[in-house]
């Protein structure tokens, strides 16, 4: 029997609750498709920082390193670590240490879903760049504390890597409806943005069969509420990527449905899953955490290691659940079950 392992971090808050939900719904989905996963569990969280002074040991990557797969739920809780300490020392370590340079999220209704758009016409795949531009962590701070205080923050765009999230994006767009949109702010962005234009321009030659259209962040944003069955494939930098897949989230329901697969698409080191919405603090503790987008990520993460019935068949049970609305109980366990009782009984 084939086996995979993966490497289970649940963090904090709702991440341990909706992380347990999804590998249920995992184990199952391999009992039936006839592989096997075996999960090892990571304490890592903010708890673990309070306790060892770090969100990870120090061989942590190296650890990881191992798995086929990386399950997370979620890092943060901004009361007793700070979030710039508790991401920078787990969540984005990961992305950049395994070059998991495409963050891949998916945005459409789920069957019975009601968005806030009142439509449901559109099926969007943001592909967001994961390892650099705003989010490189290149800069610092001179003079704190000071009237003089200085802070400076450098993004970072290297040929290599918008090379590479374009490329994967048109990859993406040919399976998919053959349309790309590529987002920048070149028009204020004089650098970095224009290279990115440019390097769209080439790619895009390389794929004369989709179609390519070049947007502004801003109006993205617009267009993702005004029109957004016009968008099929959308490419961004990190931080734009970021802020347009909450905006991805809000049209498809919410963060409670929003999935995400930060992926190396070559391979050679671990793929990571996880929902988009994080720790929610609010609500922790409380077993009224929406579980579905960790379920999803999950299928995310099966379709990755090659076992795209099972993921198949957790989306169809997925959408047998929110067909019947029981979304709409608030208790995390209710879905868990609905999800878990719909396995395998998809036509
Ligand atoms: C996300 C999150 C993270 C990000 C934060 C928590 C650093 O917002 O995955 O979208 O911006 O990458
Ligand atoms: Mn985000």
């Amino acid at each position: 029997m084939k086996q995979y392992r993966v490497a289970v971090i649940p963090g904090d808050g709702i991440g341990v609750e909706v992380t347990d939900v999804a590998w249920r719904v995992l184990q199952h989905a391999a009992d039936d498709h006839g592989f096997s996963l075996r999960g090892e569990w990571f304490p890592w969280s903010c708890e673990y920082y309070l306790q060892h002074g770090r969100m990870m040991p120090e061989d942590g990557i190296e650890t990881l390193r191992a798995f086929d797969a990386i399950l997370l739920g979620a890092v943060g809780w901004p009361q007793q670590v700070a979030d710039d300490v508790s991401l920078h020392g787990l969540l984005l370590p990961i992305r950049k240490g395994f070059d998991l340079y495409a963050n891949v999220r998916p945005h459409r209704l789920l069957a019975g879903v009601e968005g806030p758009l009142r439509r449901g016409d559109f099926d969007i795949l943001c592909i967001r760049e994961n390892t650099e531009g705003e989010y490189s962590g290149a800069g610092g701070r001179l003079h704190q504390g000071t009237p003089q205080e200085v802070a400076v923050e450098t993004s970072v765009f290297t040929r290599h890597s918008v090379e590479r999230i374009l490329r994967f994006g048109f990859e993406q767009a040919r399976r998919r409806r053959k349309i790309l949109a590529s987002v920048t702010k070149s028009n204020a962005q004089k650098y970095t943005m224009v290279m990115w234009d440019e390097i769209t321009h080439e790619i895009a030659a390389q794929y004369p069969d989709v179609a390519v259209t070049r947007y502004h962040i801003d109006a993205m944003a617009a267009r993702f509420v005004m029109q957004p069955d016009s968008l099929d494939v959308v490419v961004a930098s990190n931080l734009f990527g970021d802020i347009l897949t909450d905006l991805g989230a809000a049209i498809q329901g919410g963060l409670g449905f929003a999935a995400s697969a930060n992926l190396n698409p070559a391979g050679d080191a671990p793929s990571m899953f996880e929902p988009v919405h994080g720790s929610a603090p609010d609500i922790a503790g409380r077993g009224i955490a929406n579980p579905i987008a960790a379920i999803w990520s999950g299928a995310l993460l099966l379709e990755h290691l090659g076992e795209p019935a099972a993921a198949a068949d957790i989306m169809q049970a997925i959408e047998r659940v929110t067909a019947q609305g029981m979304h709409n109980d608030p208790a995390t366990e209710t879905i868990a079950r609905g999800v878990i009782g719909a396995l395998g009984k998809s036509a």
